[in-house]
C-alpha cells in the first residue's frame, strides 16, 4: 500500500494502523528525509547548501525498523526517532529533501525495503510523498490523504516537541508549498490514487476506510 499526502494528513498514524491490523510492515519515509537532515546538521553541513548536501548525501548509514508497533529510526548506530523531531530538523527537511542526490539514494534504499518485503511474501504499508508516483507506482492499493490546514496543524503540534499551534501551522504551510512545488517528486495527486479526506474523521475511522479497500484490493488479485 502507497500513501501520500502533506504534512499532519494522518498519514503515519493510519499506515501504523493499517499495517499493525494486517500484520503487514511499515515504512515511513519522511523519517529517512528526516534522518539525513539530522546527520547534516549534525555534522555541519548547511541543509540550505544544496551542493554540501548532494555531496554528503552517501555518507549516513540509515536504517529504519519496519515493524508497525515500534518503528526505528537508526542513524550511524544511533537511535535518533526523538531527536528527527525537533523543530531544528523540521526546518531543514524539505531543503535537505529536494536534492536529487538524496531522493536518489533514498529512494533506492525505500525500494529494497519493499523488495525484502516482497521476497518473505510480506505486505508493506509505505507512507510519504512521491510513493504513489515514484517509489511504487505499482503498489496494490494508492491512497492520497488530505486534511484541512486547521486540522493537520492540531495533529502535528501533538506530535512535535516544543511547539505552539500558530508556529506549526505556519510551517505546515511553508513546506507544503516546498515540497509540492520542487523540481525533482514533488508532492503531487495522481488519477489513480484513491483521496480520502480527514478533516473530521477519528483514526479509527480512516483505518477501517483503508482495511476495507486493502482487503478488495487483496481479493481480487
Ligand atoms: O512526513 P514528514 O513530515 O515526516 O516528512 C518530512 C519531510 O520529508 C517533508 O517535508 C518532505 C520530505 N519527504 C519527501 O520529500 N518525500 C517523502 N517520500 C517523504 C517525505
Amino acid at each position: 500500500m502507497a500513501i501520500d499526502g502533506p504534512s499532519g494528513s494522518g498519514k503515519s498514524s493510519t499506515a501504523k494502523g493499517v499495517a499493525s491490523a494486517r500484520d503487514l510492515w511499515y515504512l515511513d519515509t519522511g523519517a529517512m528525509y528526516r534522518a539525513m537532515t539530522w546527520w547534516m546538521q549534525h555534522h555541519g553541513v548547511d541543509a540550505d547548501d544544496a551542493a554540501a548536501v548532494a555531496e554528503a548525501a552517501g555518507r549516513p548509514d540509515i536504517s529504519m525498523g519496519t515493524d508497525p508497533a515500534a518503528p526505528t529510526v537508526h542513524v550511524d548506530g544511533r537511535d535518533v526517532a526523538r531527536e528527527i523531531r525537533t523543530q531544528q530538523v523540521t526546518a531543514g527537511v524539505s531543503a535537505v529533501s529536494a536534492v536529487p542526490a538524496v531522493r536518489e539514494r533514498l529512494v533506492a534504499m525505500q525500494r529494497e525495503t519493499i523488495a525484502l518485503a516482497r521476497s518473505r511474501a510480506a505486505g508493506i504499508v509505505v507512507e510519504g510523498r512521491d510513493i504513489t508516483t515514484v517509489v511504487a507506482p505499482d503498489a496494490q492499493v494508492k491512497i492520497y490523504l488530505t486534511a484541512s490546514a486547521e486540522a493537520r496543524a492540531h495533529r502535528r503540534s501533538g506530535e512535535l516537541s516544543g511547539s505552539d499551534i500558530d508556529a506549526v501551522q505556519a510551517d505546515l504551510a511553508r513546506r507544503d508549498l516546498l515540497d509540492s512545488s520542487r523540481a525533482d517528486s514533488p508532492l503531487t495527486q495522481t488519477a489513480d490514487a484513491l483521496e480520502l479526506e480527514t478533516t473530521g474523521l477519528g483514526l479509527d475511522e480512516v483505518v477501517a476506510i483503508l482495511l476495507e479497500l486493502t482487503d478488495r484490493a487483496v481479493a481480487a488479485a
